[in-house]
Formats: structure tokens, sequence, C-alpha cells
């Protein structure tokens, strides 16, 4: 019996993450602990919330006592720690927010592991910290790929609070021997994305006719992965990965935002039934995003000669499969959209 304690359950990648252990490791109870932000929406885990071995704990990371006291109550023995402020455009209007969750409450997660597991010992114990390439900076077009090795230098508030974060994490094991592992990976798409995410942004707009803003020529390159690709990462390295290391995950799968812009459109037209390149009106190139950061591109061969990890999924096969999801779950996108599902989680929980 192993009880796993993951941060940030109810959004995008964490609702992936969960659904994966709860029905991979039935002897395992997987604790899911989310503050229920904008971002995090219960929905996502409505296949597995009757699970024997799921339990929802809403709280915020930031807050220490509450921390320690689900360790001690459920008796963590393993964290995956997926909790944050995701989005790069918010963080440059609202660095605080960031800062507090990103750095704070990683610190007391942190704080709330070592400070719990000292009494029983760190043996059999894992402190799992999810990661972005973006704490890396920006490659040039002709530059290699972001290695395990290559020098930190974010440039967003948001980068820069996961860089920090990431050093809080690498400080608790070479200070206090905590037994950590962090992954950074590129950027994800799929099923459950807030609508506030390049693709999935773009999807609802094609379906309602609105604008595609795309930010300054559309040549900022991101490398994408799709996120079921992801947690099967997160598990092995959480399993598997070398206590203290890093791994680098990514999807091998670099396009600069006009591509794949273009595919989306394409995908959706031929989808939803439109001539094809109807949507391409759509498009509008508008003022860049401040400090926007060139290229990311993952070197994810550590993970894949280490630990057997690769991306099993292509990207047009991960976009198709994706694109239906939103035509299928619309009314998934409206009620995040809509400020329904806010004041639905009011009712049930409070204020936030
Ligand atoms: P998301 O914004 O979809 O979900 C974040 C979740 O964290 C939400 O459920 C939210 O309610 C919760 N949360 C936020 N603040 C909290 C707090 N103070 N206490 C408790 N819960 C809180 O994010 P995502 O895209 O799923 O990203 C998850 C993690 O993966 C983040 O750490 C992110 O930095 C990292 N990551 C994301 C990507 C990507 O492409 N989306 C790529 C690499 C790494
Ligand atoms: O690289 C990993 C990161 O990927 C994660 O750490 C972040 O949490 C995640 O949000 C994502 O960050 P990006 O900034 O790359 O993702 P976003 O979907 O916001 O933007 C993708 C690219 O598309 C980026 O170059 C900006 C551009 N873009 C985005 C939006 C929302 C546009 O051109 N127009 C838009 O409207």
């Amino acid at each position: 019996m192993r009880n796993i304690l993951i941060t940030g359950g109810a959004g995008f990648i964490g609702s992936h993450v969960v659904r994966l252990f709860v029905k991979r490791y039935p002897e395992y109870r997987i604790v899911n602990l989310d503050k229920l932000t904008y971002a995090g929406n219960l929905a996502n885990l409505a296949d597995v919330e009757d699970c024997p071995n799921y339990t929802f704990v809403r709280a915020d990371i930031c807050d220490f006592e509450a921390v320690c006291d689900i360790f001690r109550r459920y008796d963590i023995d393993g964290v995956i720690h997926l909790a944050a402020e995701s989005h790069v455009d918010r963080s440059i209007k609202d660095p605080f927010t960031f800062a507090r969750t990103n750095v704070l409450g990683t610190l007391s997660l942190l704080q709330a592991a070592r400070t719990c597991w000292q009494e029983s010992g760190y043996e059999g114990k894992r402190f799992h910290h999810v990661s972005t390439d973006e704490v890396y900076g920006a490659l040039g077009f002709g530059d290699a790929l972001f290695n395990e090795t290559t020098r930190y230098e974010p440039h967003s508030p948001y980068s820069a609070s996961k860089a920090s974060s990431d050093h809080f994490v690498r400080a608790f094991h070479d200070t206090y021997g905590l037994p950590v592992v962090v992954t950074n990976c590129s950027n994800n798409y799929g099923p459950c994305q807030f609508p506030e995410k390049l693709i999935p942004l773009f999807i609802n707009n094609i379906r309602l006719g609105r604008p595609l803003p795309v930010y300054g020529r559309g040549e900022n390159v991101r490398d994408w992965l799709y996120v079921e690709d992801h947690a099967q990462a997160i598990d092995a390295v959480f399993h598997r990965g070398r206590t203290g290391e890093t791994y680098n995950i990514g999807g091998f799968c670099e396009l600069s935002n006009i591509e794949l812009v273009k595919m989306l459109v394409k995908t959706v037209d031929r989808l939803v039934g439109n001539p094809e390149g109807r949507s391409e009106s759509l498009i509008r190139f508008v003022a860049d995003r401040a400090g926007h950061d060139l290229r990311y591109a993952i070197d994810a061969s550590k993970i894949r000669d280490e630990l057997g990890w690769q991306p099993s999924l292509g990207f047009s096969e991960g976009l198709e499969r994706t694109v239906r999801w939103y035509l299928d779950n619309e009314e998934w996108t409206e009620r995040v959209t809509s400020g329904e599902y806010e004041r639905y989680y009011k009712q049930m929980y409070g204020q936030r």
C-alpha cells in the first residue's frame, strides 16, 4: 500500500495523472489536493471520483498547516506535485500570484514532506516535482535542444517562478536529503486543457467563427506532447527515476505556431464538415507576447535511454483526438468559459 498525494489533480495534466494512477494502481490510495482555482475542474475526474482508492481534498498548497494535516491524516509517502499557476499571459499581468503559488506553495509542500517524513525516515519516500522546459529560456533556430544540463535562463514571470521552485526542490535534496526527482516537460495538448492555451482556445474560436490571434508572425516554435504520454512519463520517473535526478520530457515534435494553427484549422474544418481551408481567414497576426521565447525543444534521450519512455502518439493523430474531444464536449468548454463552473463550485465549496 502506498499513499500518494497528487497536487493540482483537478487541472489539465493533473487529471490525466490522477486517472492513470487510480486505474493502474488499485493498491495505492491517491489523494488529490487541489484549491480549485479557475483552472481546476472536478468534472475532469468524473469517471474516477467513485473509485475506492481515490480521495479529493480541497486545500491551498500555500497553507502549510493544512498540507501537514493532509500528510499525517493520509500517511502520505509519495508526492507528485503539479499544482501551479500555469499560463504565461496571466503571469505577465499578475506575477505575484505566480510567485505565491509556484514558489511559496512548492516550499510549503517541501517543508511539510521534510517535517512529516523525518519522523519515520526517508526510506520508501519520493517527492516528484513536475516542471517545465520554459526554465531553460529560449533557443535560436540553429541551437541544440535543451538537455538536463542546460543553464536556467527563465524570461517570463511564470518561468521564473517555476525555475525558483525547481531550485528549492534541489536545495531540499542537497541540504536535507529529501528524496526528490524533477521533470521538465515541453508543451502539452489534449482533452481538458483550459481554453486560454493556444490549442483549445483556437479550437473554440474556430467553432464559433471568432478570430484566431497569432502573436507576432507566428514563427515561435514549441515542442508538442500529447498529455497522456506526459502522464506515462511521470509514472516512469516517479517509480523508476533515480533520486536527485532531473529528466526532460518532450515530444520530439517541433512546430512553429503558424504551422500548428494551419494544421488545426484544417483538422477542425474537416471534422465539422466545413469546406477545406475556410477557417484560415480567421487568422490574425496580433501584437507579440512580451518577452516571447522564440523556440523550445527538448532532448528527451535521457528518459528514453534510462527508463525506456518515449512518446507513443504522433502529432496528427494526437491533434485529431484532441479536436474530436473538444467537438464532442462543447458543454465542457462552455461551462468553464461561461463562469457557470465558477458559480457552481462557489456554491459547493464557498468563496475562492
Ligand atoms: P492547470 O492550470 O491546468 O492546472 C493547475 C491546477 O493546480 C488546477 O487544478 C488548480 O486548481 C491547481 N492549483 C493552482 N493553485 C493552487 C494552489 N495554490 N493550491 C492547490 N492547487 C492549486 O495546469 P497544467 O497545464 O495542468 O500544468 C500542471 C503542471 O505541469 C504545472 O506545474 C505546470 O507548470 C506543469 N507543466 C505544464 C505544461 C503544459 O503544457 N501545460 C508543460 C510542462 C509542465
Ligand atoms: O513549454 C511548456 C509550457 O507550455 C508550460 O510550462 C505552460 O504551463 C503552458 O502554458 C505552455 O506555455 P506556452 O506559453 O508555450 O503555451 P500557450 O498555449 O500559451 O502558447 C503556445 C504558443 O502560442 C506560444 O508561442 C504563444 C502562442 N499563442 C498563444 C496564445 C494563447 C498565440 O500566438 N496566440 C494565443 O492566443
